[in-house]
């Protein structure tokens, strides 16, 4: 049996940083309802950097670190919903960029589960023992589907991504997965692109931005994600106490700490940054793996569960081995 190691992570957020208190000059909102609701302090917007730039930049960041070569990577995966075309795909751009000649590479669909989905591929194709080296992204410049006269969702997105790459490795890596998808709630949607065509003029009218039921996505996320750790836990046979740190998507504070209070788990077992970036879908989980990782919070054979949960509706959690 080969297990899927990580061997490195890496981010890159973009510079502009847009506060609560500048969102208040576009739309009805104050930072007091931002920050009480949603723990939500600031977000980083791009100025005109697209999903692939930031894959690209987080990629040579990976393998500059790694001193692996572009030629040696064998697979990239791109999780995200906000790709630059709808074809060529994000990994398309970042292989050439990269100039990863031998690798084959492919985009996913998953909204804020998409890391955790994307792991779970790539483990499958190192598993098989066919692939050695595979990039794996997480990236969304969420801001051009973002609704700027909604204040029901414009508080709350940032752009960024994050990327790792991953190895066989002889022991640890990743142990446990729990992946799950419920396709007939729409409480989240976004862009909604409608048929229309030689033979189909009567078409509805498309709707460029996300949509959400802010209060069913609620609801969704604190009843998924403590039954999908807990399911992690039971398939492994570990306890919390084997677990470092527990790094959930990044949506909102009360989302988890009402997980955290769920699982009878003190909230200092979750790191949390959702203060500094809003919710940053597929990239939310390697941005905060690349943050504990560059503040050595992660150290060999240290335990830890990953968690997604986001549109489609998706979730799913990991357990690794560090
Ligand atoms: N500023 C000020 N007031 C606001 C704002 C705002 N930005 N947004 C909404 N309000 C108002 C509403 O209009 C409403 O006013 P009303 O009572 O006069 O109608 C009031 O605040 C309360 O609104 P609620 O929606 O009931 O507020 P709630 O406490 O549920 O918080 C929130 C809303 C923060 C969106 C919460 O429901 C939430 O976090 N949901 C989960 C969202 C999420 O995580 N989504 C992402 C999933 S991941 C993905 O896949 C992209």
């Amino acid at each position: 049996m080969i297990n899927t190691g990580i061997r490195a992570v890496e981010s890159y957020v973009p510079e502009r940083v847009v506060t609560n208190d500048e969102l208040s000059n576009i739309v009805d909102t104050n930072d007091e309802w931002i920050t009480s609701r949603t723990g939500i302090h600031r977000r980083h917007l791009s100025t005109g950097e697209n999903t692939s730039q930031f894959c690209i930049n987080i990629g040579k960041k990976l393998l500059d670190k790694t001193g692996v070569k572009p030629e040696d990577i064998d697979l990239i995966i791109v999780a995200t919903i906000t790709p630059d075309y709808a074809t060529p795909s994000v990994a398309c751009q970042v292989q050439k960029a990269l100039g990863c000649g031998k690798a084959f590479a492919f985009d996913i669909s998953a909204a804020c589960s998409g890391f955790v989905y994307s792991l779970s591929i790539a483990d499958k194709f190192i598993s098989s023992g066919l692939y050695k080296r595979v990039l794996v992204f997480g990236a969304e410049t969420l801001s051009k589907i973002t609704d700027w006269t909604d204040r029901n969702t414009c508080v709350l997105f940032g752009d960024g991504g994050g990327g790792a790459l991953l190895e066989p490795v002889e022991k640890g890596g990743i142990m446990a997965e729990d992946l799950h998808a419920r396709g007939d709630d729409i409480s989240l949607t976004g862009r909604h692109h409608v048929v229309e065509n030689m033979v189909c003029k009567d078409v509805e009218k498309g709707f460029p931005y996300l949509i959400m039921d802010g209060r069913a996505i609620f609801n969704f996320a604190t009843k998924v994600v403590p039954d999908s750790v807990n399911k992690i836990l039971e398939k492994s046979g570990l306890g919390f106490e084997d677990i470092k740190y527990i790094i959930p998507h990044q949506a909102n504070s009360r989302i988890i700490d009402i997980v955290a209070r769920k699982l009878k788990v003190d909230i200092s077992k979750f790191y949390i940054n959702v203060d500094e970036y809003g919710n940053t879908s597929a990239a939310s989980i390697p941005i905060a793996l690349s943050e504990m990782s560059s503040k050595a919070l992660l150290e060999k054979g240290d335990k830890i569960i990953i968690t997604g949960f986001g549109a489609g509706l998706t979730w799913g959690s990991m357990l690794i081995e560090w």
